[in-house]
């Protein structure tokens, strides 16, 4: 795999720092669970199953530095408080979190040695399944899209926002490795954080899939030109009636791809399938600072004193989904039915 995103090292985990990307590949080491909490607000590193395996390290790294077992209530207690506390959209923060919960909770009582083995065990378990989850939906992406030669993106849904491999890269990927042919990729370059331009491009580039990157505002002219057979992105979460949340801007990709009879897909692992949330418009969206819209790359583009809006994801209605490729299947409407059908065990 070309891109390390998030590696587990002796206690302490190593993370690829995204804000440096493309231009550094420099790692940060996080030592206590408030530096792993840092790096998820930060964005040192994102993305929902991405976000949702670090979050598991943390707990691993909080119980890890308990010293006396008198303490590991409290400790504990304030370990999962602050992970929880860091971004709030992607379910796959708060499942990992929730799934960390069930292993404390069952090994609480016992000897402290063995609580932290068995978070540790179960973070780097939950790490393995992600990437073992995005090359099955890959597979299934893959298949899915068999007809289809140019594919627009949008945001990083690729190794760099998952434990390795992606959901929709993962689908690209996946297409590359069983010889289809991809003739190009259209990125999106996310506005404002720059996943697409910064991220996305960078990781099809290192996997030597045809990428053009485009500025969002340029997706409508393609597909209005006939260049985009269909739309993959990934998922933050995804609701129990099939609304989807992403980063913002995809809903406008879901319009306009509706408008000229593109198919639109969704991939994400089961993980991402919140079937607590009936609709999307029960979905925390999270705002983000100003400057990342009066500033780029650090450089000031707009007046000072100017009002501004940040909404870092946005919902698009499960009509406008074509299908949602998950790792255990491709699911299509009635989405509230067939999603339980699939999430359920
Ligand atoms: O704000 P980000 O960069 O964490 O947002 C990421 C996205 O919106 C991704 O598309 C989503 O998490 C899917 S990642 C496989």
């Amino acid at each position: 795999m070309s891109v390390r995103t998030i590696e587990w090292r002796d206690g302490e985990l190593l993370l690829i720092d995204q804000r440096r990307l493309p231009r550094k590949e420099v790692y940060r080491v996080c030592r206590n669970y408030r530096q792993v909490a840092q790096a998820i607000r930060n964005m040192v590193v994102r993305g929902a199953p991405a976000i949702g395996v670090t979050a598991a390290m943390g707990v691993a790294m909080g119980a890890r530095h308990v010293r006396d077992p008198k303490n590991v209530e409290a400790v504990m207690r304030n370990v999962f408080e602050t992970l929880a506390d860091t971004r709030p959209t992607a379910v796959n923060l708060h499942w990992a979190l929730e799934r960390m919960r069930g292993v404390y909770e069952a090994n609480r009582h016992g000897d402290l040695g063995t609580l932290q083995q068995r978070l540790e065990d179960a973070a780097v378990e939950m790490y393995d399944a992600d990437i073992a989850a995005n090359r099955r939906l890959g597979g299934l992406g893959a298949a899915l899209l068999k007809d289809s030669r140019r594919i627009l993106t949008h945001c990083n849904a690729g190794a760099l926002a998952t434990a390795g491999y992606g959901t929709a890269l993962g689908v690209l990927r996946a297409m590359k490795e069983t010889g289809m042919p991809l003739e190009e990729v259209f990125v999106d370059e996310t506005r404002p954080f720059l996943q697409g331009a910064r991220l996305t491009a960078w990781e099809l580039r290192k996997e030597e899939i045809p990428v053009t990157l485009i500025t969002d505002n340029m997706m409508g002219y393609v597909m209005q030109q006939n260049r985009v057979d269909a739309v993959v992105v990934g998922a933050d979460r995804v609701a129990a009636n099939g609304d989807v949340a992403n980063k913002i801007g995809t809903y406008t990709v879901a319009v306009m791809a509706r408008r000229h009879g593109i198919p639109f897909y969704v991939a994400c692992p089961t993980s991402t399938v919140d079937l607590s949330c009936p609709s999307g418009r029960e979905i925390p969206i999270e705002e983000r600072a100003e400057d990342e819209v009066t500033h780029i790359a650090g450089r000031r583009i707009a007046p000072d004193g100017v009002n501004t809006l940040n909404p870092a994801f946005d919902v698009t209605d499960h009509s406008l989904v074509s299908a949602i490729i998950t790792e255990k299947a491709v699911v299509t409407a009635p989405y509230r039915k067939n999603l339980r059908n699939v999430c359920v065990p």
